[in-house]
């Protein structure tokens, strides 16, 4: 038997944090200390395993040029076009053996060199005063200053600095890095999302002066009785701290009363302060608030807070998680422009200049600690680093540094554990840790449902019912997590198209005050941009093993263009809810903290969708939880003819720093009188001619009784139509039954339907074409009757459908479909201007729209059903108009449904010269079958008797 020799490279598979990192503490953006940024160009070099002991290349005077160069930050493996190697995509399977704290010998390992020389207006180091700063590198670093080994630390998310001033020179500095792609911390690193080794976060360096700060602690707090906010700022280095608005000028340590505006994620008011020690003058931005447990609820500032959220995880889709303010920005003001209010940072603390943002234009933060070990529920959680001593330390070092970091955000009111890590004693000493050194936040883990840890009960994707159950107190569970408030720390996947089901959710969050909310999975979708697919998602980079597209799961798409799924979001969660009958509206205050002063109010009254008349609406500045009954003005032109409704609207009152003046927050339609169905007289009958059959405008195949033309217009394929192409829902096995509706789907045969002719009918007033739709090996089927009629100009189609046998699933689909060429603008009156399905329509409005064939199509990453535009009373495409009776559905592509079908990327879909139309009485609903519940019962589509009719005409 041979012994292992201890080697300089055991610290990758050592479980303890790392060696050399100076303790944790606050970070802040600047102060007057001179700070130099080191990203920018480094050389690389790439070694397919760790490169043993040799560790020349951090000598000083090592000769790179060879080297490839590469931005930090950034992560290797999405630079060089494949040449340092490919990302990886796992949800929970760890994509090596589980062997703790063991890792491949293929261990992916880039050395990266950096010079710099410092710049001439700094000042004589030789008091030793600088630190440098590594705010995120994945997953294990070695470092070295001049040929200095440093340190080296674990802990990708989190910030590591080292003090270096006594190595530093004037010019000619060499940083060495050495970055492992798997080490102990990638077993606590086993987040859903890829795996993506490099230095990805900014690599600074701080002048310390002698006397500048360390580590300080901003405690801000308000007393709603008083409205008085008291500051102490506790720091390691003594000074004042000056806030010249509440004309503050204190020691530190020392607590000061005053009146103040409160901080809210709807009111972010922040002072700009200062600390100042003897060496250095820190800048703050104070937010006064209070977070407290009390009467079992998560209350801030002494009033319970609703949670509209998000779980954020950071993605570009060319840089990874390497995001550029502008970026983290963007996020920011998307997600205030879609009325959220809260994010949970999953799972693993932002760039912390995200939380800057957040503070600054109000967002509720769950902040997550980088940990999660999923992967172990693949052995039952035997091994897990959660309940094992050993792991304890990395755990409190990533507890720690995740606190001291951002405990000084007035944004951050939650602190996370981390994700999916089972239980555990290393959690049980994480959350004691938390709840010691600050006590004025709450804590917050999904994996304890006994609250044993936790400050809230939380859970992830629990149904309806249960989320109900929850409401009513009639949850069971211990003793203590009775007597807590309850968050749906994930819900509403967003994968593909959806999520369905979420206006559901939101009622019962208003219903219920133990329910404080939820934060829909997540924010983006991690597409990585790709030069022959768009888009790559898992299994693209040939991955040994890899959960394909359930890394694009998000409310937008990886170019940040909002889904129909942010769309619907930003109605359910609206601050102000518009409601009314006839001639008035409620106008119901919905937010927590501020009144209604924010918002301009327009009322607007359309006939058949065509406004006519609009105006203004004053009401009073209503307290939160406050409604009001406003009467809407009677229009001028009457109430006389066609459809009528009020569109009243909530905007922007003036600018604000997240959306200009006039931008919409809320809208409610208010319908007056009803539309008349069309109708059309049967005055033509069918003539039979040479293989020909004529009714009105139209004409027929005498054989098969198929539709051929309309007028001028050639239509092809006309027929009954229940098939979608699966949408990421439909693929997925809900939670609470196992049922895959796709899988059932085509056990069935339903995306393979045979139509028998079973006989074409002329009568006096009308052509009857009897048919019999079903699949091959089923028994049961669809009776289909298309009875057609003609008052000479216009075209009638009735279908009548009748279920036969028993039918064991739901349909996709029920309607007619076919085909048009030369269509290309679509005009609307219904629901719009994006899809909606049976439950994923809140945000769709009725109204006039107009789009093309192309800006119909929802591009979800792996192509599915999308683009249907519900209630629609007619439509104009390709020189056809279609009346719905009743409302219907509609939805039109340059390919079939088949081929939307087959295709896995966007770039599989190549446009045909036809367009293929929808027009469906029903729809089965979305739901979240991908990941949580799937379609509610009121949303799926049963096989039923059903009749509908579409009046077709030429458009002259
Ligand atoms: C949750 C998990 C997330 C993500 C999601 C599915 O279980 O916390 O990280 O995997 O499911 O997309």
């Amino acid at each position: 038997m041979t012994s292992r020799t201890t080697t300089a490279i055991d610290y990758v598979e050592d479980v303890s944090p790392g060696s050399g990192a100076l303790p944790p503490r606050a970070w802040y953006p600047s102060s007057d200390a001179k700070s130099l940024s080191l990203n920018g160009s480094w050389r690389l070099r790439v070694s397919p395993t760790i490169d043993t002991e040799d560790d020349s290349f951090a000598a000083e005077g090592f000769d790179a040029g060879n080297w490839a160069e590469v931005t930090v930050p950034g992560h290797w493996v999405l630079q060089g076009d494949g040449a340092f190697g490919l990302p990886i995509y796992t949800n929970h399977l760890y994509p090596f053996p589980v062997d703790p704290p063991h890792v491949p010998t293929e261990n992916p390992t880039g050395d990266h060199l950096h010079v710099f020389d410092l710049p001439e207006d700094w000042p004589d180091l030789s008091d030793g005063g600088a630190v440098i700063r590594f705010d995120g590198v994945e997953s294990c670093a070695r470092v070295w200053l001049n040929g200095t080994d440093i340190g080296e630390f674990k802990g990708s998310r989190l910030p590591h600095e080292f003090a270096v001033g006594h190595l530093l020179k004037p010019s000619g500095n060499v940083l060495a890095v050495r970055v492992h792609q798997w080490s102990a911390g990638s077993y606590l690193e086993d987040q859903d999302q890829w795996w993506l080794p490099g230095i990805f976060r900014d690599v600074t360096l701080l002048h310390r002066p002698a006397g500048s700060a360390l580590d300080f602690f901003v405690h801000a707090s308000y007393d709603h009785l008083t409205g008085e906010g008291t500051l102490r700022v506790d720091s390691d280095v003594d000074g004042r701290v000056t806030v010249p608005a509440l004309d503050i000028d204190v020691p530190t340590g020392e607590s000061v009363t005053v009146p103040v505006e409160a901080w809210t994620a709807e009111t972010p008011k922040l002072y700009d302060g200062v600390l100042a020690t003897d060496g250095e003058r820190v800048p703050l931005r104070i937010g006064f608030r209070t977070v407290e447990l009390a009467d079992g609820l998560i209350k801030v500032n002494g009033k319970a807070v609703l949670f509209k959220g998000v779980n954020r995880h950071e993605w570009h889709p060319v840089n990874g998680r390497a995001l550029d303010l502008a970026t983290m920005r963007e996020d920011v003001l998307l997600m205030k422009r879609h009325n959220l209010n809260a994010v949970r940072t999953s799972h693993y603390p932002p760039h912390p200049a995200f939380l800057d943002l957040c503070d600054e234009y109000g967002l509720w933060v769950i902040d997550e600690c980088d940990l999660e070990t999923h992967g172990f529920t693949e052995q039952a959680w035997r091994d897990n680093p959660v309940d094992d001593d050993r792991w304890t330390p990395a755990l409190i070092d990533r507890a720690a540094r995740m606190v001291e970091r951002d405990k000084n955000h007035p944004s951050v009111v939650i602190w996370s554990l981390g994700n999916e890590a089972g239980t555990g004693r290393g959690l049980t000493a994480m959350a004691e840790w938390i709840h010691g050194r600050d006590t004025s936040r709450l804590v917050h883990y999904e994996g304890d449902w006994n609250s044993r840890d936790t400050d809230m009960y939380s859970r992830m994707y629990a149904s309806h019912g249960e989320v109900e159950q929850i409401g009513r107190e009639l949850d069971g569970g211990t003793h203590k997590r009775r007597e807590l408030p309850f968050i749906l720390c994930e819900y509403g996947h967003a994968m593909g198209n959806g999520p369905g089901g979420i206006a559901d959710y939101q009622e019962l969050f208003e219903k219920y005050e133990r329910l404080q909310g939820g934060f829909i999975w997540e924010w983006i979708d991690h597409g990585v941009r790709h030069p022959e697919l768009g888009y790559a998602y898992g299994g693209d980079f040939g991955e040994e093993l890899h959960d394909g597209n359930f890394v694009c799961d998000g409310l937008i798409f990886p170019d940040r263009q909002p889904s129909p799924g942010l769309l619907e979001f930003k109605k359910v969660i609206e601050p102000v809810s518009i409601e009314g009958a006839d001639t008035a509206v409620r106008i119901t205050n919905k937010q927590d903290f501020a009144d209604l002063s924010a918002f301009a109010f327009e009322w607007s009254y359309q006939v058949d969708g065509e406004t006519v008349e609009s105006g203004s609406l004053s009401l009073p500045a209503l307290a939160p939880g406050e409604s009001a009954d406003v009467k809407l003005p009677e229009p001028a032109d009457g109430r006389g003819g066609g459809e009528t409704r009020w569109t009243v609207r909530a905007l922007l009152a003036a600018d604000t720093n997240w959306g200009p003046k006039g931008h919409e927050v809320a809208w409610g339609q208010v319908p007056v009188t009803a539309r008349t169905v069309p109708s059309v007289a049967a005055t033509d009958g069918p003539v039979a001619g040479d293989g020909v059959i004529t009714l009105g405008p139209a004409s027929f195949d005498a054989r098969t009784g198929e539709l051929k033309t309309i007028g001028g217009l050639g239509v092809s394929g006309l027929r009954l139509d229940v098939w979608r192409a699966t949408t990421d829902n439909d693929e997925g096995a809900e939670w609470l039954t196992g049922i895959r509706s796709a899988e059932l789907w085509r056990k069935y045969g339903l995306h393979r339907m045979r139509h028998r002719l079973a006989s074409v009918e002329l009568g006096d007033d009308a052509l009857t074409v009897r048919t019999r739709v079903a699949p091959a090996a089923w028994e049961f089927g669809l009776a289909a009757v298309y009875r057609w009629t003609s008052d000479g100009s216009r075209l009638r189609l009735t279908v009548s459908v009748g279920p036969e046998g028993e039918w064991p699933v739901p349909l996709p689909r029920l309607g007619v479909r076919f085909g048009l060429t030369g269509a290309d603008t679509v005009k609307w009156y219904g629901g719009g201007p994006g899809e909606g399905y049976p439950d994923t329509k809140a945000a769709s409005r009725v109204g006039r729209w107009e789009s093309t064939v192309d800006g119909l199509q929802t591009p979800y990453l792996r192509p599915q059903e999308n683009g249907a535009r519900a209630d629609v009373r007619w439509a104009e495409l390709g020189g056809l108009r279609v009346e719905g009776d009743p409302e219907f559905f509609l939805t039109a592509r340059r390919w079939t449904t088949e081929q939307l079908d087959a295709a896995t990327h966007l770039t599989d879909l190549t446009a045909g010269e036809t367009v293929w139309v929808n027009l469906d009485h029903g729809i089965h609903g979305i739901g979240t079958g991908s990941c949580g519940p799937g379609v509610l019962p009121q949303y799926q589509l049963r096989a039923e008797p059903a009749e509908f009719s579409f009046v077709f005409s030429e458009i002259g």
